[in-house]
């Protein structure tokens, strides 16, 4: 009789979905099980169709984690909405995740009210493109909610900013309960993508406030010759792979945007990236791969709290 009691509550508590709001892995099991499938067949998809979009995805999980947690706040269009805000110059990708939506929403049978929120979708989408640029995958936790509103002005002082100090970002990261070693491994992502150089070109005008290759800045001069909107890529060695070679470029003082740079003024980080670009041998063993201390750094910004909210049916407008 007990026996059965007891079968009877775990009968109930497994068939209840999991609630939003509390991230766990395969969290979308119950309703939708191929919804991580449907999400990377769309990723790949678009991709193939243009490749490099990924980068912009994988920032767009950035600055959607870092601006009010992870909530899909970077994705809404309204006349005010941080896509508006300068710290967003170049930001793209929207319409991998819209497509990816679309997806998801149809992996779950016949949706209505909507199940997969946006900000899910672009935590696996950013998953599924350090897959593809990178060949290393991780798990992603689920269940976050959308948000109902998204300001230009939130960003300011919650996204880093191109010309921060060492302690600035790690201050910056250290709101986000993010580490100095998180900071050092997430700037990796920029091994892939490009930048305009209106977000760098201080590096080589004024080339006394930092270290730069003066070959390196002689052909980013050149590149920038036309103007601050022309796009550069940021690993000039290995631009579309997510991987070490821009610890290297780091090291030859090729970087393009002074907070690159400055990871270097601090020997603690100026030490991780050398030994992220297998240059170093002397830090515990801990430090020694790039690819896990990423992993973690992503893991642990993915679920950086957004509030409550709702799920939205399409993921440029709140429902
Ligand atoms: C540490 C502070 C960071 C600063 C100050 C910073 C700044 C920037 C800037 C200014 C750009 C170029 C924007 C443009 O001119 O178009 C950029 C591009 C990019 N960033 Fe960061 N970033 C930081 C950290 C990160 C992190 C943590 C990630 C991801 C985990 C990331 C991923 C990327 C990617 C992939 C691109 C290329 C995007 C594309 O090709 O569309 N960044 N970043």
């Amino acid at each position: 009789m007990t026996m059965n009691y007891y079968c009877l509550i775990f009968a109930i508590l497994l068939s209840f979905p999991c609630a939003y709001g509390d991230l766990k892995p395969k969290f979308y099991e119950a309703k939708c099980p191929r919804v991580e499938d449907a999400i990377a067949n769309a990723v790949a998809t678009a991709e193939k169709n243009n490749p490099g979009i990924c980068a912009g995805v994988i920032r767009l999980h950035f600055h959607d984690c870092f601006v009010n947690g992870c909530d899909g706040s970077v994705l809404l269009d309204n006349p005010n909405s941080e896509k508006t805000s300068d710290d967003n110059i170049g930001l793209r990708g929207f319409n991998v995740i819209e497509a990816a939506k679309i997806a998801a929403e149809k992996s779950c049978g016949k949706p209505s009210p909507p199940l997969v929120s946006c900000a899910d979708v672009l935590a696996y989408a950013a998953r599924d493109c350090v897959n593809i640029l990178g060949g290393f995958t991780y798990e992603v936790v689920a269940g976050r909610f959308d948000s109902k509103v998204s300001r230009k002005e939130d960003t300011t002082g919650n996204l880093p900013a191109a010309n921060f100090t060492f302690e600035e970002l790690k201050d910056n990261f250290a709101k986000k309960k993010l580490s100095a070693v998180d900071l050092v491994a997430l700037t990796g992502a920029h091994s892939i993508g490009v930048a305009h150089c209106l977000s760098f070109k201080e590096r080589f005008t004024n080339v006394k406030t930092s270290e730069i290759d003066p070959t390196y800045a002689d052909s980013l001069r050149e590149k920038c010759k036309n103007g601050d909107f022309v796009i550069v890529s940021q690993d000039h060695v290995t631009s579309n792979r997510l991987d070490v070679q821009w610890y290297k470029n780091e090291n030859q003082n090729k970087v393009l945007f002074l907070s690159d740079w400055v990871l270097r003024t601090d020997s603690a980080s100026q030490s991780l990236m050398n030994n992220f670009a297998g240059l170093n041998r002397n830090l515990p063993p801990q430090f020694i791969k790039w690819e896990p201390a990423f992993i973690d750094a992503m893991q642990k910004m993915g679920k950086i709290p957004g509030g409550p909210g709702e799920i939205r049916k399409v993921c440029n407008a709140v429902n």
